[in-house]
């Protein structure tokens, strides 16, 4: 729920990632590698930007930008625009495609992101009179682009657009493509000759596609061209027409977020938001296989749909398009061994196809590899549909991919091994944006105080004023406080803001019925009703718990606790004759009156009542259950004494395999989260604490070098994000 902690730990890496995109950056677009992709790319533009929107937000308008310069007449984005100054290292090239009125372009399209960059980049910027203006600049060029699809790519009116060449999906040689590419027939004899450039730069042919791909991606280049890339005619002729789910579905987010960008705008959104249904709708009813109980893709030239099981699958989460049934059912394929399940171990985050295929390959591009851009939207579908701690994991190991073995383009999916281009711009832009995003958040708190914003408390406020009714409170009013608070936010979670809407709780019904009138029972609790220990440990935590999301709601904490100076003791609960404040919850009792960090003292003074209910010792695993610590931590409703120490055990896991935890074995470095360093002593000094995470780490190869290397090993520690973590 809340974190305390910096990208301290990371900032080598994010230097480095940043090196890659100015080297890459040509002035006015930045090319996805250094040699292997010398032109400016369609997605990769928009991936770019969204990692340059936290630092660069020029470049960041630049890049897009440039692309929608070169957009063809009819509103189509081409794939490539290529550099006149890098030509002749590429295959094909502008003599190649010859496309009409001479464009320096390719003469195909790629997946549309670029609302998505654009409502980002919005987001990002500080200055939103001048992002504002970026963005009414883009708007007519992002509905041409979504109105090309629709009207050219969609002839039917189906609601979904097809793709007509593998390049155009981004994924080029997906094994998705293996049977419409199959069905080609070629007559090598009457296709244009042509050299592969891309085996010249010292990227093995086993990582590449193969010929027998080139030269049907060469067929249907050459058919276009014949056919004077005339929509029409090309509908008509080109045997490679697929509804693609991973294209469809990033239309269908990229319509959202369009709709968004018209509302920024007060322009008219009604043509918007009729994408916005029909795709949407098309994708959950027309692309669903009820008999395989998955998403696929639709083969328009032979009518029907491909049985395949490519990480596209699940884009439909991304889209937001899927129901809630079918996100279980295909959260149940995308957490197993087909695609790396939680914990799994040997395996890095979600590779491009089902791992238990004969012919997945781990090295080969995108017929097996792990690929940044797709995990990277995955993560965000499934933390919108909540599963949180699976995004969590995949953001974990998304941003130690690179750390450990390289900016590349893509990476080993059972080793980490990285392959293809190195210093590969996508790579560094996402890891750079998971890095800020994940870890770097509290830095809006910091502009708060800056900005003399923070609202000093003078008294600490009781929450638990309300009117109580004659029932005398039973040692479970904690759990049902916590209970009912879970539910509470589960009932205002925000799906497309991906956070829980703290204003519309405040001001409902069931919060001010239910909720403080089970927190006023408090004032007639007696804590001597507590006796065993586990009564007391469950007791305090659920309380602790629900008082936080309490203060936050009353407070007004729109997005970080420290907007208030000291949140935690200017909270408190009246229960029975005393008062406590969060603070005094966690240290004062659950932390046996020990000293909170940076304090002189403990907070019970030796005259002080409060001493009578502190426990006697502390048990580290506490902090582990606070809050829930981590935003992976489990899914916990309230802490029960019949079972409170399997819950300490399951929430400690947790944390310490979630990404407060980070091993770097090529680095002999350890990450840790801060609260490593401030409750050393809680674990009993830094020898113990080491023992500690050694029992709680899942095994794998990093947590036995971390057992083998215990003494030698450097530690760093994150910071601590103090925003909400919804
Ligand atoms: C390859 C990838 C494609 C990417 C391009 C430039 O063609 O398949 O997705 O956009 O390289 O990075």
């Amino acid at each position: 729920m809340l974190r305390y902690f910096s990208t301290r730990g990371f900032r080598n890496y994010v230097k480095a990632a940043k090196k890659i995109l100015d080297n890459n950056w040509t002035g006015s677009y930045t090319k996805p590698s250094p040699r292997l992709y010398p032109h400016q790319w369609n997605w990769d533009s928009a991936f770019i930007a969204i990692g340059y929107a936290h630092y660069d937000l020029n470049r960041a308008q630049q890049e897009i930008l440039s692309l929608f310069e070169n957009q063809w007449p009819n509103g189509m984005v081409p794939q490539i625009i290529f550099n006149p100054e890098a030509l002749g290292h590429y295959f094909p090239e502008p003599d190649f495609w010859q496309v009409p009125d001479g464009r320096l372009t390719s003469g195909i399209t790629m997946p549309p992101l670029h609302a998505i960059a654009c409502r980002r980049l919005h987001e990002k910027a500080k200055d939103k009179d001048g992002a504002r203006e970026f963005l009414k600049l883009l708007f007519p060029k992002l509905i041409a682009s979504h109105r090309y699809l629709y009207k050219f790519r969609d002839p039917e009116g189906t609601g979904l657009v097809y793709i007509r060449h593998p390049w155009e999906s981004g994924v080029d040689n997906s094994p998705a493509w293996d049977r419409p590419l199959r069905e080609i027939q070629i007559d090598k004899g009457k296709l244009p000759s042509y050299e592969r450039k891309d085996l010249q730069h010292g990227i093995p042919a086993d990582q590449r596609p193969s010929d027998d791909d080139y030269d049907r991606y060469v067929y249907l280049v050459d058919l276009f061209r014949r056919l004077k890339y005339e929509e029409k005619g090309i509908y008509e002729e080109c045997p490679f027409l697929i509804q693609d789910l991973l294209f469809n579905s990033i239309l269908c987010r990229a319509n959202h977020d369009l709709l968004e960008i018209g509302k920024v705008l007060k322009e008219d959104t009604a043509e918007v938001q009729g994408w916005v249904d029909q795709t949407s709708r098309a994708i959950s009813e027309r692309l669903w296989c009820e008999r395989c109980k998955q998403f696929e893709d639709m083969d328009l030239s032979e009518g029907k749909p491909l049985h395949t099981a490519t990480a596209a699958n699940f884009m439909p989460l991304f889209a937001g398009a899927a129901s809630k049934s079918q996100a279980e059912i295909m959260y149940e394929t995308l957490n197993s061994v087909s695609f790396c399940a939680l914990h799994q171990g040997n395996c890095f985050t979600i590779p491009n196809y089902d791992m238990t295929r004969d012919d997945f390959d781990p090295k080969n591009y995108w017929r097996g590899p792990v690929w940044i851009n797709i995990n990277w939207m995955l993560s965000q579908g499934l933390t919108g549909y909540g599963y949180k701690q699976k995004a969590d994991a995949m953001k974990k190991d998304m941003i130690q991919l690179p750390i450990r073995f390289g900016f590349h383009e893509y990476f080993d999916s059972q080793t980490g091994k990285g392959y293809g281009s190195g210093n590969f711009s996508w790579t560094a832009a996402l890891f750079l944006d998971l890095v800020y995003e994940y870890y770097d958040k509290d830095k809006h708190g910091f502009k708060w105080l800056k900005l003399g914003k923070s609202r000093k408390l003078k008294e600490t406020k009781v929450l638990n004023q309300g009117s109580r009714d004659q029932v005398a409170p039973s040692p479970d009013v904690a759990c049902n406080l916590m209970a009912t608070m879970g539910d509470l936010k589960e009932r205002f979670y925000n799906l497309n803001r991906g956070s829980v809407d703290y204003e519309a709780m405040k001001n409902s019904s069931e919060y001010r019925r239910i909720y403080q009138q089970t927190s006023a029972k408090l004032q007639d609790f007696n804590l001597a009703r507590l006796s065993s220990l586990e009564e007391k440990l469950a007791f305090w935590i659920n309380l602790y718990n629900t008082i936080v999301v309490h203060g936050i709601v009353e407070l007004g904490v729109s997005s970080s606790v420290r907007e208030i100076p000291n949140f935690f003791s200017h909270i408190a609960y009246r229960i029975g004759d005393y008062k406590f404040s969060a603070q005094d919850m966690e240290h004062g009792i659950l932390r046996a009156n020990s000293r909170p960090p940076y304090r002189p003292f403990s907070l019970f003074r030796r005259n002080d009542p409060r001493r009578q209910f502190s426990l006697k010792s502390i048990d580290p695993r506490i902090h582990f259950a606070l809050v829930c610590g981590s935003r992976s931590c489990a899914p916990i409703r309230f802490y029960e004494p019949r079972g409170i120490y399997e819950q300490l055990e399951i929430a400690t896991k947790n944390f310490v395999n979630s990404s407060e935890v980070v091993i770097l074995p090529e680095e002999n470095k350890i990450l840790l989260s801060q609260i490593f360093k401030w409750y050393k002593g809680d674990f009993g000094g830094k020898k113990q604490m080491f023992e500690f995470l050694q029992r709680y780490l899942n095994p794998d190869e990093k947590s036995d070098f971390f057992s083998r290397n215990k003494d030698s090993i450097v530690v760093e520690y994150l910071f601590y994000d103090w925003n909400l973590n919804h």
